[in-house]
């Protein structure tokens, strides 16, 4: 695992542990960043407006879709288990639920106004296809959105957070995760998310990689109280010669 991606084992794994955590997804979320977590999510998704057209990559449970009042969105998330249980939580009027991997979408050019991926980047097994997937699918100055834990470059700040992902995060999941599943689980079911937080990289590599990919208008902004960031960025208009 590094700030590119991971192996389609190391992959697997993450998709495991995720499956394995969804049923006190929410409730260790809230706990761990003391309420913040749907506060975040919130922000965001005010950043969709009613008539725009939506994707949601690495949907999950619907923890992130539940908030965005968009009248067509699609939430793209590549297990089963997931893409069922989001089931319950969403408008299904307005929410199209598809199976599938944010490296290879399954829609047309340009079909899409804004593209979020709401603390699930972090999991894709190759984020450079995936940037490119989310340049493909949105439509000219249509924008994305990127919003994962905060990662600050080295430094206090850094430490703190840091500190808080190794050792609060997963005494926090032990308490709030039922004690039937943390029988059947050998680690904690939070240990993926600490790889995957070491591995990322800094927002500085998102958004690098979204100017590398064609992206314009690059730019990333803490969210309420800095325990998150959102890195944005815009799919530019083509010039027409006259
Ligand atoms: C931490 S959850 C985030 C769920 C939700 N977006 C939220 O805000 O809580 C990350 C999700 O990304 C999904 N995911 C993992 N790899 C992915 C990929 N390659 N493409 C799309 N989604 C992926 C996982 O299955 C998981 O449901």
């Amino acid at each position: 695992m590094n700030q590119d991606g991971m192996t389609t084992s190391e992959w697997l794994e993450v998709l495991d542990a995720m499956e394995e955590v969804a049923p006190y997804y929410d409730r260790v979320n809230q706990l761990m960043t003391l309420g913040l977590a749907d506060r975040w999510r919130a922000e965001v998704a005010s950043r969709a407006g009613v008539d725009d057209t939506v994707l949601e990559m690495g949907s999950g449970p619907g923890t992130f879709a539940r908030h965005l009042n968009s009248r067509h969105v699609y939430c793209l998330e590549p297990s089963g288990r997931l893409v069922q249980s989001s089931k319950d939580v969403l408008d299904e009027n307005r929410v199209s639920l598809i199976r599938g991997v944010g490296e290879s979408v399954p829609l047309p050019d340009g079909s899409v106004d804004k593209v979020f991926c709401s603390f699930s980047f972090r999991d894709f097994k190759n984020r450079g296809s995936g940037a490119e997937e989310m340049f493909r699918v949105l439509r000219e100055g249509g924008e994305v959105f990127i919003a994962d834990v905060a990662k600050p470059p080295p430094g206090p700040m850094a430490k703190l957070l840091r500190m808080h992902i190794h050792y609060v995060v997963p005494m926090v999941a032990r308490v709030a995760v039922h004690s039937s599943a943390r029988m059947r689980s050998r680690n904690n079911p939070y240990r993926k998310f600490v790889e995957t937080y070491d591995a990322f990289g800094f927002t500085t590599v998102y958004e690098s990689l979204l100017r590398n990919k064609g992206f314009g208008d690059v730019s990333t902004e803490f969210l309420r109280m800095r325990g998150a960031t959102l890195t944005r960025g815009k799919k530019p208009c083509k010039l027409t010669s006259s």
